[in-house]
């Protein structure tokens, strides 16, 4: 027979599929809609034990991970298991969990964890603080009924208290709307714990709670046990993502815990507090900040541009959106003949991004100088015109036509990855990147910005050279190298094999080359220092305000304009917002700010 329970009784976990029976705001918690009640019917015979929790995840989502969710409440119906959890909306996973609605399936691996181990004799305290009430009052249920006393804190009101009947329930809430008005401290103290004599004190709730109940128990010579919270992406002990910090050393949170005694447990656990590094907090702006930036003397309106061959030439997305919000569009990488660009498939979707194999289709720079350009030129955001080639003769012509005209600023594309001459060679090497630049800025006064590719081995080196070759920024990354293969064919997909790879998948990659590239430009003169246009896998606001903390002076978006056309609208509204909240007047306040030593100017 296949064994489901481990000797301790505990059920071996499963990843199966629950059905959502109802999902709810829970009454009573405040603010309204903070909480959610979820209850899933899951077939088979295998009971959770009380204080174990599964990892959520709903069938379609935006998250890659499920996230890990108490077991408040469960049944043993006829065939299946009706579990009940209770859901605090953080973020986008338990945001989505909140949504689901009756009948939707959903992914669940458990049950997991340990579990409370129950009193031996006497009375028990159990504390539960806000969403931790879910992992307490499962446990509470399982016990005798008034065998212990619960206290239950909570900012606002209560919920989850249902299934619970202690001998003595004690609220506390900070507004006084419930109970005793205060935190669990106004209540609980150490002479509490001594004059009732408790047998064990279980705990659940945030770092500051759980240590102070450790601290009086511990004082109060009272075996306390702590149910710790980590973030997780197994949830069965492999990954080595959620420990825990105690005296035995690591503890894995999913595994070896969640309930730990609280004398291995040390605090305070850093886990999740990024960095000791903290920004002066500044007022809220009353005025619309400044979200302008120049790169060699040109002004943008903002730091947002459409990337080039992902925007057109500028007026393509006119019917969807206000483009003249924009700071910047660049042009579609331009040569000096037209080009019918690369044959077969030239778009490949992959998860969270896109493959394309276009091959630097365009009409041509005479042609592009006579049509396109000036119609370019009459918007509001700054005209960058991508300058493309395959020899370094066929740039210099281009860079002489492109000389000629009013365009405000070149972007010398020395990194396409989809043609088989020149292209991105020019950028692999220091060598070839001084020839193609100095060469370049040779011919043209313009404002000169140079695209990098990030397949360089030496890439940060290669920056540094185009900015003693004349580069006035720096515009990083083109798109990555990527293949994918048709496993029915056999065969690669492209005909190039290798193509461009873009879109959110990119952007941790794109961020560290930022980051060490910005970092490496703060150690110039200061009046060496050239503006960077960060590029790769921007998908909203929060993104271009890490590109510009990593030393950002522009970001320019490109595939995802495609999956959104508003990416853009929707960064800079949420720029702006975020500035204002937060108190910079301008760009610069956050230029840099996550690099180490001095700041970028
Ligand atoms: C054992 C255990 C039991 C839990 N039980 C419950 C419960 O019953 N009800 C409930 O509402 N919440 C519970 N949580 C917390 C819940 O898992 C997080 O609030 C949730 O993962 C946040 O995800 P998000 O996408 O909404 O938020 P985001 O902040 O967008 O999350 C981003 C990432 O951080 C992780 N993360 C963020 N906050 C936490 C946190 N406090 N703990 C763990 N990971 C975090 C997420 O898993 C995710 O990977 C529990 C956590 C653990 C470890
Ligand atoms: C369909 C497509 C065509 C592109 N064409 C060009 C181009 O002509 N010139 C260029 O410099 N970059 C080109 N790129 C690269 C983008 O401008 C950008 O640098 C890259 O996609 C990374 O940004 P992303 O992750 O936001 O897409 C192209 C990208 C895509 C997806
Ligand atoms: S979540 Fe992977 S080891 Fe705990």
């Amino acid at each position: 027979m296949e064994k489901f329970f481990d000797c301790n009784n505990v059920a071996y976990p499963e990843f199966t599929k629950g059905s959502v029976v109802s999902c709810k705001a829970t009454k009573g918690a405040f603010p309204e809609n903070s909480v959610y009640t979820l209850v899933l019917a899951v077939s088979g015979e295998k009971k959770p034990q009380p204080g174990q929790f599964y990892m959520l995840h709903p069938l379609k989502s935006d998250t890659l991970l499920g996230r890990p969710i108490s077991v408040f409440h469960f049944e043993q119906k006829k065939g299946f298991v009706e579990i009940t959890f209770l859901i605090l909306v953080k973020g986008i996973g338990t945001k989505e969990l909140s949504a689901l609605q009756k009948d939707d399936e959903i992914s669940i691996l458990g049950p997991l964890g340990n579990v409370f181990r129950k009193p031996e004799n006497g009375k028990a305290l159990i504390i539960g603080c806000g969403i931790g009430i879910a992992h307490v009052a499962g446990f509470a249920e399982s016990l005798k009924d008034k065998t212990y006393d619960f206290y239950a804190s909570f900012r606002s009101g209560k919920y989850g208290l249902e299934y619970i009947k202690p001998d003595k329930l004690v609220i506390t809430t900070d507004d006084g709307s419930e109970g005793i008005k205060g935190m669990l401290p106004t209540a609980l103290s150490v002479e509490t714990l001594k004059d009732n004599n408790y047998s064990a004190v279980y705990v659940c709730g945030p770092a500051p709670l759980l240590e102070y109940v450790k601290q009086i128990s511990e004082e109060a010579g009272i075996v306390c046990y702590l149910s710790m919270e980590s973030r997780m992406a197994c949830g069965v002990g492999v990954c080595l993502g959620c420990t825990i910090d105690t005296t035995e050393g690591n503890k894995r949170c999913c595994k070896d815990g969640p309930v730990f005694d609280s004398r291995i447990i040390k605090f305070p656990q850093f886990k999740d507090s990024f960095s000791s590094k903290t920004v002066t907090q500044k007022k809220p702006l009353d005025e619309e900040p400044d979200l302008s930036i120049t790169i060699k003397g040109v002004r943008f309106e903002n730091p947002l541009i459409g990337s080039s061959g992902t925007f057109g030439f500028g007026t393509e997305y006119s019917p969807v959106f206000d483009v003249n919000r924009l700071g910047g569009i660049a042009s579609k990488g331009l040569t000096i003949e037209p080009r019918q660009g690369n044959s077969g498939i030239r778009l490949w979707e992959t998860p969270s991004g896109l493959m394309n194999s276009i091959g630097l289709q365009n009409p041509g720079i005479p042609h592009f100088i006579e049509n396109e350009l000036p119609k370019m030129l009459k918007l509001k955001p700054v005209t960058i015109a991508n300058l493309s080639g395959s020899t370094l003769e066929s740039y210099i012509e281009g860079a002489k036509l492109l000389d000629k005209t009013e365009v405000p600023i070149i972007e010398l594309n020395i990194s396409c990855p989809n043609v088989a001459a020149g292209g991105a060679s020019f950028g692999m090497t220091c060598e070839l990147a001084d020839q193609a630049v100095s060469t370049i800025r040779a011919l043209t006064k313009k404002p000169l910005i140079v695209k990098l590719t990030p397949q360089s081995p030496d890439l940060i080196n290669v920056a540094l050279q185009c900015i003693k070759s004349g580069a006035d920024a720096i515009s990083l990354c083109n798109s990555f190298q990527g293949v994918a293969i048709d496993i029915e064919r056999g065969v690669p997909v492209f005909d190039k094999i290798k193509a461009g790879f873009g879109g959110p998948a990119v952007r941790p990659i794109a961020m560290r080359l930022i980051y060490e590239l910005c970092t490496e430009i703060n150690k110039l003169q200061e009046s060496k220092r050239v503006p960077i246009v960060a590029i790769g896998g921007v998908e909203k606001w929060e993104d271009v305000v890490e590109f510009i903390m990593c030393g950002a002076t522009a970001v320019a978006v490109g595939t995802n304009t495609f999956a959104n056309p508003f990416t853009m609208i929707e960064c800079i509204d949420g720029l702006s917002a975020f500035m204002k909240r937060k108190g910079y007047k301008n760009l610069s306040e956050i230029r840099g700010l996550a690099l180490e030593g001095s700041l970028l100017k």
